[in-house]
């Protein structure tokens, strides 16, 4: 997959992607990001990406233009990449915000699916809504709450479709028996020493009796998906309806 993403703050993305899961995607060539500063898509000499809003009002929002030469950019360089003029059908162009469609696990194994993301990420008050409405596809944010751009939430989506790309993790169930997977949480999980001053794991996983093991798992995931997280289960029965 490739993942290209459009900011004015290209730096702070390097230390995380240089790291853990996402280096050895990379490393592996499963997983390629291009970072693009919005500053070079413009054509005045301050490399102007604000401006204020039409009707008054507080604060500045980001220009469509650089935004829309920066895109169309990076769509043109992916079709001759791919040598064909029909590299938009298997990109998906995102836009990070608060007003977007919460991203869960369900969400990112659809996005997981693409050969190509774009993700743009918002900064100051917010965005002329001509991005939201014309050029992307997708609006997406991370959870009810502002955060000061659009730059953790990439990162945070990256970090979850990278995760699903095949081939990334080691173990190939490794992302299939997880929290979320089929809208439970993961049941509990133990490792050495199997006593701690008195703090004792589950006789069970000392069994050896894997179908018994087997049992006692999927009836935690329910338990604790009851206890923490109840508002999951009900989308739980609906799973792979929709
Ligand atoms: N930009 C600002 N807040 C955001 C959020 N919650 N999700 C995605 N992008 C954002």
């Amino acid at each position: 997959m490739r993942v290209d993403i459009i900011t004015i703050f290209p730096e702070v993305f390097k230390p995380y992607f240089e790291e853990s899961i996402i280096r050895i995607a990379q490393k592996k060539g499963k997983l390629k990001i291009g970072l693009h500063n919005l500053r070079d898509y413009t054509l005045d000499k301050h490399r102007k990406v604000d401006d204020r809003p039409f009707g008054g009002g507080q604060g500045m929002l980001m220009m469509l233009e650089p935004i829309s030469r920066a895109v169309e950019d990076i769509v043109r360089r992916a079709s001759k990449r791919r040598k064909t003029q029909d590299a938009r059908r298997k990109t998906k162009i995102i836009l990070l915000s608060p007003q977007g469609k919460t991203l869960n696990q369900r969400l990112v194994e659809k996005l997981a699916k693409y050969k190509h993301l774009i993700l743009l990420c918002g900064r100051y008050e917010g965005v002329d809504e001509r991005v939201a409405d014309e050029l992307v596809d997708e609006e997406i944010s991370i959870g009810d709450y502002v955060l000061s751009g659009g730059e953790l939430a990439a990162m945070v989506l990256v970090d979850a479709v990278n995760r699903l790309i095949p081939g990334v993790l080691g173990h190939k169930d490794s992302s299939r028996f997880e929290s979320f997977s089929d809208n439970l949480l993961e049941y509990p999980q133990y490792t050495r020493p199997a006593d701690f001053r008195g703090m004792r794991i589950p006789q069970v996983l000392l069994s050896g009796n894997h179908k018994k093991i087997k049992e006692w798992r999927r009836k935690e995931s329910l338990r604790i998906t009851e206890k923490k997280r109840p508002d999951l289960l009900n989308e739980a029965r609906t799973y792979g309806t929709k």
